[in-house]
């Protein structure tokens, strides 16, 4: 069993309705029902849902009549997998060794703080995960986070307040201009 060592993940559960079933059985068709294509099923299993999910990972244990602990045991294998839900947005910190002679470690505590979880979790909010990486290939910009497909280079404390408060906004749902000044 996964669990987060984190209060502040996203709790709110997947449902194994009858459309992911379907979902999975096609995902399993494609790979002829085989436990040899185990890691393919589960890459092709995440590109679908996101993530895995405990249920997921029992369902396709009795459909392959394999062990859900094998199964957790590939998967726990190879960083790729994730079994906690993603936030709406992922931000990535790099730590490779421009970055972080360049106060990676501070961003990211500073991150950390901000969004009140740790590396690896998302906020209660779904709004934000926060992940830490290994060299983004523009150590020019260092240190530097990419916040799902927008880099964002010389980062310092000011300039992460300011990035996660246009997310925030953004975020917001919009007041209706007919509905704004309704009595
Ligand atoms: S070390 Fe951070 S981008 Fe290369």
């Amino acid at each position: 069993m996964v669990t987060s060592s984190s209060n502040k993940t996203s709790t709110k559960d997947f449902k194994l309705n009858s459309n992911a079933k379907q979902k999975i059985s096609k995902i399993l068709e494609t790979s002829n029902h085989d436990p040899k294509n185990l890691i393919r099923i589960l890459q092709d299993l995440q590109d679908e849902f996101h993530y895995l999910p405990e249920k997921i990972i029992s369902h396709i244990a009795k459909e392959l009549k394999i062990s859900e602990h094998h199964i957790f045991g590939v998967a726990t294998f190879y960083s790729q997998f994730k079994f906690i839900k993603p936030g709406k947005h992922v931000i990535r910190v790099c730590m490779g060794t421009a970055c972080h002679v360049l106060g990676a470690q501070s961003l990211l505590d500073n991150l950390s703080r901000d969004l009140g979880i740790n590396t690896g979790e998302t906020t209660i909010d779904d709004l934000f995960s926060l992940e830490s990486v290994y060299c983004l290939g523009c150590c020019a910009l260092a240190p530097v986070m990419v916040i799902d497909e927008d880099v964002y280079g010389s980062m310092t404390a000011a300039k992460v307040n300011r990035i996660l408060r246009k997310y925030r906004k953004e975020a917001k749902p919009k007041q209706s201009k007919s509905g704004a000044n309704k009595k």
